[in-house]
């Protein structure tokens, strides 16, 4: 059967009437990849969930794509957001699709240039601000409250309805939840879908419910330290956010899942980021690889035990943010002349060495 994107093969769960655009970009449907040398190593079962198998490169669109038809099903013009690259765009991509004018808001210098690519790629109306995304999203809120614009970051809840759609995916692809999912913390919109994915699913089929690990970046963890960060920063540029949006339910479903919320430091998040690619071929953006930090972290404190399952969420692709990848690596072509003899004896002495 072809996949026709989520709101078609997940009607019965989303807010979708009679009037709803059936939009669709195909996404969803993303690899569960077993991680094998982590499983092996640590004797747990692991899973990376691909979310950077999305079309535009993020887990966005399962969210973007609900809100968008919801947008146009109510005669919207244009849609607005704050970003810190991967909403803006998703909603750029699926405004374009849907027909509607769409804004992005971003702080400048701050997203990474896949993502900018994106933006204007698709069309959008972009404005860097000489502020944070806590900033841009203050903004963007006010101008939907007094103006005509509706708002597509993740306290639009049909962003979150799309969004939990991940979490059926995982109960089919393993037949039942994992003991935990461990997901990178930004805004705190995708923990809460998440949970509330879980929840509804397990309502209908009894695939149970698993513990709920969230990962802030230590520059910006504004919830594990119950205090709003005025200036957030970290290396992972996706979730520098100093005062999310959706802290309270992000809590209540790490409190309700028995999970926690923690914190990885931008060391940590480029030793998981290295290490993923090299061992595992899986190349995803910095701040997804707060979910392999964060499970290497809780595996030392011995919070998950052996035989356990786990499914770490790997929000973004890494072609996002090639400048992180390239500063961040050791790795670095060897320039050679354009002779046959010294190219061959190079890689020879390089590969027999
Ligand atoms: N991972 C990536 C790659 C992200 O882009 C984001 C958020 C997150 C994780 C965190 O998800 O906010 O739901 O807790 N990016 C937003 C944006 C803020 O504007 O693209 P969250």
């Amino acid at each position: 059967m072809t996949w026709k994107g989520l709101l078609q093969q997940y009607s019965s769960y989303l807010p979708i009437t009679s009037e709803t655009p059936l939009l669709s970009l195909q996404e969803g449907n993303t690899p569960l990849i077993p991680l094998q040398k982590l499983s092996e190593q640590f004797g747990i079962q692991a899973y990376a969930k691909i979310e950077g198998a999305n079309p535009t490169g993020s887990f966005k669109d399962r969210g973007m794509v609900m809100a968008m038809a919801k947008a146009k099903e109510e005669g919207a013009k244009a849609v607005i957001c704050a970003s810190t690259g991967n909403t803006s765009a998703s909603a750029a991509a699926y405004a374009a699709r849907a027909g509607l004018r769409c804004v992005i808001v971003i702080p400048e210098g701050k997203i990474a240039q896949g993502k900018l690519a994106q933006a204007v790629m698709y069309g959008a109306d972009i404005f860097a601000i000489k502020g944070n995304f806590d900033d841009a999203l203050h903004i963007v809120k006010q101008l939907s409250e007094t103006d005509d614009f509706t708002l597509v970051n993740s306290i639009n809840p049909f962003r979150i309805e799309g969004q939990k759609t991940a979490a059926f995916e995982i109960c089919e692809q393993l037949g039942k939840a994992p003991n935990y999912v461990c997901i990178p913390v930004g805004n705190a919109g995708n923990i809460t879908a998440y949970w509330k994915g879980f929840v509804e699913y397990d309502e209908h089929h009894q695939t149970e419910l698993p513990k709920m690990m969230g990962f802030e970046a230590s520059g910006a963890a504004a919830i594990v330290h119950n205090q709003v960060i005025e200036q957030p920063e970290t290396i992972a540029t996706a979730i520098r956010i100093g005062n999310p949006a959706s802290w309270r339910q992000a809590v209540q479903a790490a409190e309700a899942s028995n999970g926690i919320i923690d914190e990885v430091t931008d060391e940590q998040i480029v030793t998981a980021y290295q290490w993923l690619a090299k061992q595992e071929g899986i190349f995803a953006e910095p701040a997804s690889c707060a979910s392999i930090a964060g499970l290497w972290e809780a595996l030392r404190q011995g919070k998950i035990k052996q035989g356990e399952s786990v499914v770490c969420v790997l929000t973004g692709n890494g072609l996002k943010d090639p400048q992180t990848a390239i500063d961040t690596s050791s790795l670095k072509p060897e320039v050679l002349p354009n002779n046959q003899d010294i190219v061959m004896s190079a890689i020879k002495g390089r590969v027999h060495a």
